[in-house]
């Protein structure tokens, strides 16, 4: 790996909505990058644009404007079949409902993006296996969600996105469903990727969740308008119009 290469840098990223009468310019020219083993706290008021942001970086959305890489490639203007294979390989995604699949068992829904990917099942299953050992699921492998509790959901959710090893890994408010004792657990899960190595983008309302992160970014009005001194500050801060 290029250790000199950030694993996310976005460049004057752009983003209308036309909802009903008026337009919303959810961002106004996003300038950010994350060096492979950061974990980025991403932080500002309600409607500033950060879970368009995220939307964004994961190809959910096209953007209007501006440059976005993860891992090197460009997401904006990417076909649908290199923005899937980006999102396999790249990608980790942790939402605020987890949105697992209710009909799966906590083993088959972590299975599945390697199943996706085209590994074999025997393959798929000791991956998954081992990844909610790791996040101290195990015995609760062959529960369906709907028997879990917030916090256990937001673990399983937590190692599906882990599976396929993604160079990024992206949070929306994981902690924002959960009580205080499941925001703890996920929050150390977190942590504890990061620690070896997983590069974490998350955003959070919370001051305590963002104290765990290297950096916080403060989103408003669809510009960032501060981060906290690191690296790439001038990245950051330089040129958001
Ligand atoms: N699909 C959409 N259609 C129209 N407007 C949207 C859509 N998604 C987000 N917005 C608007 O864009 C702005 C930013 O929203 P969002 O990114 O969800 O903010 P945050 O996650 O910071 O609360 C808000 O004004 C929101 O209403
Ligand atoms: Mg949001």
């Amino acid at each position: 790996m290029d250790a000199s290469r950030p694993d996310l840098a976005l460049r004057g990223v752009r983003k209308t909505f036309d909802a009903g009468s008026a337009p919303v310019r959810a961002l106004r020219g996003v300038d950010l990058v994350v060096a492979p083993g950061e974990f980025v706290a991403l932080r500002g008021p309600s409607g500033s644009g950060k879970s368009t942001l995220l939307h964004l970086i994961a190809g959910l959305e096209p953007s209007d404007e501006g440059t976005i890489e993860v891992a090197g490639a460009r997401v904006d203007g990417a076909g649908r079949a290199a923005l899937a294979r980006l999102r396999r390989r790249h990608i980790g995604l942790v939402f605020q409902f987890f949105h697992l699949i209710e009909h799966l068992s906590a083993l088959e829904n972590v299975a599945l993006p390697a199943l996706i990917a085209g590994a074999r099942a025997t393959e798929a299953t000791q991956r998954a296996r081992d990844l909610l050992d790791r996040l101290g699921m195990l015995e609760k492998s062959g529960e369906l969600p709907g028997a879990l509790s917030g916090g256990q959901r937001q673990r399983v959710a937590i190692a599906r996105a882990l599976a396929n090893r993604p160079t990024l890994l992206l949070a929306d408010e994981p902690t924002g469903a959960l009580d205080s004792a499941g925001a703890a657990e996920v929050l150390d899960l977190f942590t504890r990727a990061n620690d070896g190595g997983q590069t974490i983008l998350m955003v959070t309302h919370s001051p305590e969740v963002a104290a765990r992160a290297h950096r916080e970014v403060h989103v408003r009005d669809g510009r960032v308008v501060a981060g906290e001194s690191g690296v790439f500050e001038a990245a950051i801060t330089g040129d958001a119009r």
